[in-house]
């Protein structure tokens, strides 16, 4: 019999869970490959979600989330955990997805073993340290010790390349295109109590980054409310990310309006339901911007900075930034001008044709041959 490599996919946060689940699913079907899931636990709840609708299960938790935890604790204690969990499973390989601190702490945890990471969604930069923080710090020390790397378009590719990175870089495509043909294929649903989905046109909103919290966001919330006012036969719906941070302000300034409706976090599959049904998608996460090209679906981005240039420059998104009136005129031009709606909305998708994982798994494959 040939020799089996033990593959160890190391997660912590919902989109790394989304963004890994096709590349476990290939890897856990593939006689070549032994492959254990570890867990850091920085997120719990909305990685168990994305666990069960992918029916995976993970081999290994390090359960280290606290409320209002710290980077620094979270950094530590996955350390600290991983270090003891490659030295017993010592992997051939270590794949990390992204740009999280969990991502960051998996490899760094790898590197001081030597063993070998592969970078899944590599080569993401705004060139601005500091926004979106911490994760732009994060990819690119992730990339400085990785010796494959997974860059998801030719944009990225050459970012690595201006890293410094000299070897492994392979444009795969971006894994998040195949978990989103999986899930839409399941024909999902988005009930919302409360809400009609074709008596509205419907905004769909997240918010969670932290170069967000505090006035961008109070700026954001205004926004929202003059829209709102504005057009009367649109509604908002709003995910709550878990986070007491940005959840608390959030409740408190649109908690009661009709047209609001405030949501626990979706699971993906409802996620990908009302991604959907909407008629337009504002939001400062970085996986709608690429899943919502596949579905027809402008996006304003709430940010002033992107490491999606591709979206922005295929037209499918725009960076509006989170000023009130630089926000509520671009909602507006969309929700009156027909035309631009349109152009924004039937746009190829930049980010990936659905087959990204097996491509990944094809490269490790030789890699460790
Ligand atoms: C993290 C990532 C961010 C990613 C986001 C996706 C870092 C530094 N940030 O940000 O890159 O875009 O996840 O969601 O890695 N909580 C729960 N249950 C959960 C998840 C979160 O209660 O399942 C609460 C906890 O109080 C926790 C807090 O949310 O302390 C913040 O979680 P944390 O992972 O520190 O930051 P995020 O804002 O989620």
């Amino acid at each position: 019999m040939s020799t089996q490599f033990h593959v160890c996919i190391t997660l912590g946060t919902r989109p790394e869970a989304i963004k890994l689940a096709p590349i476990i699913h290939l890897f856990r079907n593939n006689p070549k490959f032994q492959t254990s899931v570890i867990l850091t636990g920085q997120h719990r709840e909305m990685v168990e979600q994305v666990m069960q609708l992918f029916e995976l299960k993970a081999d290994y938790d390090l359960d280290i989330m606290l409320p209002k935890q710290t980077l620094t604790q979270i950094t530590c204690s996955s350390l600290i955990g991983l270090e003891k969990l490659y030295k017993e499973i010592q992997p051939n390989i270590v794949l990390v997805q992204g740009d999280t601190t969990t991502a960051f702490a998996a490899a760094l945890a790898a590197f001081y073993q030597q063993i070998p990471v592969g970078h899944v969604e590599a080569g993401l930069r705004t060139d601005n340290l500091f926004n979106p923080f911490p994760e732009e710090a994060n990819r690119r020390l992730v990339s400085q010790i990785a010796q494959l790397h997974f860059a998801p378009t030719q944009a990225s590719a050459r970012n690595l390349q201006v890293s410094g990175v000299k070897k492994g870089i392979h444009n795969t495509g971006n894994t998040v295109i195949d978990a989103l043909l999986y899930v839409s294929g399941r024909s999902p649903k988005c009930e919302i109590k409360g809400l009609d989905w074709a008596a509205h046109r419907v905004i769909l909103a997240t918010v969670h980054r932290r170069e967000n919290w505090g006035e961008p966001l109070a700026q954001i919330i205004q926004a929202w409310l003059q829209i709102l006012a504005d057009f009367s036969d649109v509604a908002l719906v709003l995910p709550l990310h878990l986070n007491p941070v940005v959840r608390e302000p959030l409740i408190e300034k649109l908690g009661n309006h009709p047209r609001i409706f405030l949501v626990e976090p979706l699971d993906y599959e409802q996620l990908v339901g009302a991604m959907q049904r909407c008629y337009l998608i504002m939001s400062d996460s970085g996986g709608l911007q690429e899943e919502a090209p596949s579905l027809g679906k402008p996006v304003l981005v709430l940010r002033s900075t992107t490491e999606r240039p591709e979206a922005v420059d295929a037209g499918t998104s725009k960076l509006v930034g989170t000023e009130t009136n630089d926000i509520v005129a671009a909602a507006s031009k969309l929700l009156s001008d027909r035309n631009a709606y349109d152009q924004m909305a039937n746009i190829a998708n930049p980010f990936g044709d659905g087959k990204s994982s097996q491509r990944i798994l094809d490269i490790v494959s030789s890699f460790l041959s």
